[in-house]
């Protein structure tokens, strides 16, 4: 099979997740094309340096720019700041390179609908963004269980995500809550994985009317604890939404949400049954049939196991759970499938930028006050 040359960029928190993917996926599932670590970039050239030993990497560049342009590459990781992927993203379509990138694609709607454009003038290459929790197996699970049927019609949808990331106001003041260099708040953070999972179980949105707010609006400013930083993105965003089925739903997100980690939660209401997850217990699903005796219903918990979709080739043992990184590596299993023209699951720039449109109709819905049509 063909090796494949990898660089990466960016080496923080999603950048050592791509690396242990790329360390990870060949081990996991044996049919893959041999990666080969070529070359790794950062901000920072001395980290960089450090980096490129730890995670496996031939060498380290100063320039991501110069990995773009090294013939041995030919998959890049984008893992840097939203504001850098527009142009990291377009700059390795344009050089021939396949393209695995971090959501939220892009600040803007527009440099997102430019990424999209980019990948559909290059048929040849694969586009994919960071969406693993969809390789989640009860997410999978839960997806199979609609689709049979067994919980009947569906029309109605609970969808939210909460972290406490910010939840204290006392946090200071960064870029990150400044809209010309972070783009949407909790809506580009958090909800776009909200809105992938919703379109996985829900099919798309058709409409939406929200509200979002800024709770905590003014921080202090690092080194000037007197001084104050003005917010001016989204901390909550809520909507209503009707989906392209007719089916309705509700959405809602904070990164103010004290206590909350990882409270990625949906809800799905049928007419013979409902099913609920939780990505703070990832691996479990949560079943009602309205079936059997009255007296003895209820929800019943289902542990993960190798029954379900994506479990057993990490592990043949039921119940003892798959993480955040291991779903990372389901996730790059299909970018690899994608490259080898074998059917797959990756979530590429255009069903990406689908997700994008949800986040940004949120926006658009608040400004204009009013339900927001999304084009089909
Ligand atoms: N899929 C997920 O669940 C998930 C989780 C967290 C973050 N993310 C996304 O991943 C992206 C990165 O987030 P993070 O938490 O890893 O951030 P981070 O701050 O931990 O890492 C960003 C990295 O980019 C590097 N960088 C910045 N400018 C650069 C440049 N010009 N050239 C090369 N490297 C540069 C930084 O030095 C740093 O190593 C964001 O888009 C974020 O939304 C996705």
């Amino acid at each position: 099979m063909k090796k494949i040359g990898v660089g990466l960029i960016g080496t923080g928190f999603m950048g050592k997740c791509h690396a242990m993917a790329y360390g990870a996926v060949g081990t996991v599932f044996g049919e893959v094309p041999v990666l080969e670590r070529m070359a790794l970039s950062d901000a920072d050239p001395a980290v960089a340096a450090q980096k490129a030993k730890e995670f496996g990497f031939a060498r380290a560049v100063a320039d991501w720019r110069e990995l773009i342009a090294d013939p041995a590459v030919s998959l890049v990781s984008i893992t840097t700041p939203n504001g850098l992927h527009r142009e990291m993203a377009i700059a390795a379509l344009s050089a021939g390179k396949h393209v695995w990138c971090e959501k939220p694609m892009a600040l803007t709607l527009a440099d997102a609908e430019a990424m999209a454009a980019a990948a559909l003038a290059a048929p040849a290459q694969v586009t994919a963004l960071g969406y693993a929790y969809l390789r989640n197996p009860a997410l999978q699970h839960a997806r199979q269980i609609i689709a049979s049927g067994e919980i009947g019609e569906v029309f109605d949808f609970r969808g939210s995500v909460d972290e406490d990331y910010m939840a204290d106001p006392n946090l200071p003041w960064s870029w990150r809550l400044k809209s010309s260099e972070a783009g949407l708040g909790t809506l580009g953070d958090l909800t776009c994985h909200l809105v992938s999972l919703t379109h996985e179980l829900m099919g798309e949105i058709a409409s939406l009317c929200a509200m979002t707010d800024v709770v905590h609006r003014e921080r202090p400013l690092p080194g000037n604890l007197d001084g104050r930083g003005l917010v001016e993105n989204d901390d909550v965003a809520h909507a209503l939404v009707r989906f392209r089925s007719g089916a309705r739903g509700v959405l809602a997100s904070s990164r103010i949400a004290h206590g909350r980690n990882n409270g990625l939660r949906v809800e799905v209401h049928g007419s013979k049954g409902a099913l609920w997850l939780d990505n703070e217990r990832m691996n479990e699903l949560n079943l009602y049939l309205a079936d059997g005796p009255p007296a003895r219903r209820g929800f019943r918990r289902i542990l993960s196991g190798p029954q379900h979709p994506g479990y057993g080739v990490f592990c043949p043992a039921p119940g003892h759970g798959l993480g955040f990184n291991e779903l990372k590596v389901a996730e790059l299993a299909e970018i690899l499938n994608a490259v080898a023209g074998r059917p797959n699951r990756a979530i590429g720039f255009a069903p990406g930028l689908r997700i994008e449109r949800v986040i940004h109709a949120f926006a658009q819905s608040v400004r204009e006050a009013t339900w927001v049509r999304l084009a089909s």
